[in-house]
């Protein structure tokens, strides 16, 4: 979603801007824009598209060496160059970018209006430029409240600007009076502070920051920062000095560079081996039959307290999460659940002091689980992060939780991230398990077969079989079907979300035995059933399920264990090698990960940045 980047120091920022928006694409945004500090007024540049779009119109000699960038995803108000970030205000003397929504933006922008703001756009994040305007100018009190006169004071002027907006932000300000300053605040949308020799950064991501420093301080919610070229001080909004930590930011494995493949999405999808590798790594204890993650800090004692799990997230994360509570119930004998974080923060969940939840996110922003985390936090609940991206607001919240270890995920489809978060799941469990019903020679098997998981899933990518038929029934087709059942249930789920988000082609997800309550009505002649069925306790009643579809002119795509006779079922049948049935999910997902990525392709789709969709989904 949104993205932002400020740079002030000695260097020509424009391009440094630009290069830096290039780092936030794969967040996903629809334009973009900057401004710099040159001279007697600033430079804006805006367009919407892409950054190589907005590259073209900043000339190549824009001086300045402070400035400020957005890319935007459309909130409030359409996809216009109007409605792109930066805003400034009438006169063109204080300009804004903005991450995040004003929720009282009604009534602050009648009263701007009325005072004599004129809007140029009609975003929520304009309402900041004219509000900070007003205080910087010392126009006095907005509203009831009698301010002191701090005109002149940009740190003031933002403060006391924010004071009067309710929702969420993450802002970088300029003002004209005060070249070489950027201000920047923090509530509900991440900033992180970068510093270098004679130099700062500001962004809503570390990645953008990677080329030039990594030396970081994540600003918390609540936190205003004032950046110059010698460095950075910061404050509470609400008063009061405050120093964060200067982080190191850790070398992740992998970059995220593309490569000598066409598209992240794939590029992630062959990382899988060794991104798996790099999850395992150190926390699978063979001999014992057990693992450890060091991040949870809890002894068998707090593990065996444990009352019940209850994972949360959102989208492909939810997904993870559906496998992960079905593993740790039936291994752990402990009552777990899977919950989609936007839905149980908003129901006034029961919080069990006992229990254990894990906020599962790839970027660790995601708004919905976030306000999760929190939610169970204000109740007195218990929640870790299963997060890939280090230092993440997720993260941080949490405190303590497991790191994914996938290295950077930059296609918007999720794949290794998913991969990963089952295996940290995995991980759990098994740690779990061993303190509760698992004995140490269920434990071992558990622990080698999982052991052996990135060389099944190499061994699968070097040879996936017939997906080619398979994409070109399901691009003919008007909706897909995905069947599974227990584990595979999930993966169905998790397919068809896949399959969706980069081709275009509705997919419905159902749990096999349910086709035939319901769904199975949209069944016509030819209709495309991917049906994943690998060699487990609930095979034959999926195998019942896939001949009612089948009866019915269904053409089966079946997805089954490589050497089960079972692919006889199928018109096209993909075979997965085989492993212990709980991690046929890290196998039986791959064709379904390819499958979308070949049919976004076969249909010409945008496959790392699909329509509508961003990476990192930082608003409710
Ligand atoms: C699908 C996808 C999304 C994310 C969801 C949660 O491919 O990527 O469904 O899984 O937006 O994102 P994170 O994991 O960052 O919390």
């Amino acid at each position: 979603m949104c993205g932002i980047i400020g740079y002030t120091g000695k260097r020509d920022v424009a391009p440094l801007l630009v290069q830096g928006l290039r780092r936030l694409e794969y967040r996903g945004y629809d334009s973009a824009g900057i401004a710099v500090a040159g001279g007697r007024r600033f430079e804006v540049r805006k367009e919407v598209g892409r950054v190589a779009d907005l590259e073209r119109t900043v000339e190549a000699n824009l001086p300045g060496s402070t400035g400020i960038a957005h890319t935007r995803w459309a909130t409030h108000g359409g996809v216009t160059k109007e409605n792109a970030h930066p805003h400034l205000d009438n006169e063109g003397r204080i300009v804004v970018v903005h991450n995040g929504i004003i929720e009282n933006m009604a009534p602050l922008k009648a009263r701007l209006i009325a005072e004599g703001a004129i809007f140029r756009s009609e975003t929520d994040s304009e309402i900041l430029a004219h509000l900070i305007a007003h205080f910087y100018h010392g126009y006095g009190s907005f509203g009831d409240s009698i301010v002191p006169d701090i005109a002149g004071d940009p740190v003031e002027a933002v403060r006391l600007a924010l004071s009067r907006v309710r929702g969420t932000w993450g802002i970088a300000v300029m003002f004209l009076d005060h070249p070489g300053m950027i201000i920047a605040a923090r509530n509900g949308s991440p900033l992180v502070i970068g510093l270098g020799d004679g130099e700062t950064f500001i962004a809503s991501d570390p990645h953008a920051l990677v080329p030039y420093t990594r030396r970081v301080m994540f600003m918390a919610d609540g936190e205003l920062a004032q950046l110059d070229a010698s460095g950075v001080q910061t404050w509470r909004l609400d008063g009061g000095a405050h120093t964060p930590s200067i982080e190191t930011l850790e070398e992740e494995w992998g970059d995220g560079e593309q490569g000598d493949f066409p598209h992240f999405m794939l590029k992630e999808i062959h990382e899988q081996p060794e991104a798996l590798r790099q999850c395992l790594s150190g926390r699978v204890l063979v001999e014992e039959g057990a693992a450890k993650l060091g991040g949870l800090d809890l002894s068998p004692r707090e593990l065996v307290d444990i009352s019940r799990v209850t994972l949360l997230g959102c989208g492909t994360s939810y997904h993870a999460c559906l496998v992960g509570a079905m593993a740790i119930e039936q291994l752990a004998r402990i009552p777990a659940t899977a919950e989609i974080a936007s839905e149980f923060r908003h129901r006034n969940p029961v919080i069990d002091p006992h229990g254990l939840h894990f906020a599962v996110s790839q970027s660790g922003e995601t708004a919905d689980t976030l306000g999760a985390v929190k939610e169970i936090q204000r109740k007195g609940g218990r929640v870790m992060g299963a997060v890939n991206v280090v230092g993440s607001s997720i993260a941080r919240s949490c405190g303590r939780g497991v790191y994914l270890h996938s290295g950077p995920e930059m296609a918007v489809a999720s794949t290794k991230a998913y991969s990963n978060m089952v295996a940290a799941l995995y991980l759990f469990t098994l740690q779990l398990a061993r303190t509760t019903h698992l004995s140490a020679h269920a434990g071992r098997e558990f622990a080698e077969h999982l052991q052996a998981i990135p060389s099944l899933v190499e061994q699968y990518l070097a040879d996936p079989g017939p997906i080619d038929e398979a994409v070109r029934w399901v691009c003919e087709s008007k909706v897909t079907f995905f069947l599974g059942r227990g584990l595979s249930a999930s993966v169905a789920a998790e397919g068809a979300l896949k399959l969706m988000e980069v081709s275009y082609i509705p997919s419905i997800a159902y749990p096999s035995g349910e086709m035939k309550h319901g769904p199975i009505a949209l069944l016509e002649k030819g209709s495309p059933v991917i049906c994943i069925a690998p060699d487990d306790a609930l095979k034959a009643k999926t195998a019942s399920n896939l001949q009612e579809c089948r009866a019915r002119g269904a053409r089966i795509i079946l997805v089954h264990t490589a050497g089960d006779p079972i692919a006889e079922l199928g018109d096209v049948s993909i075979p997965v090698p085989a492993t212990l049935e709980w991690f046929t999910p890290l196998l039986t997902v791959l064709p379904l990960q390819l499958l979308a990525y070949k049919a976004g392709l076969a249909l010409g789709r945008d496959i790392d940045r699909p329509r509508n969709l961003a990476k990192s989904v930082t608003v409710e």
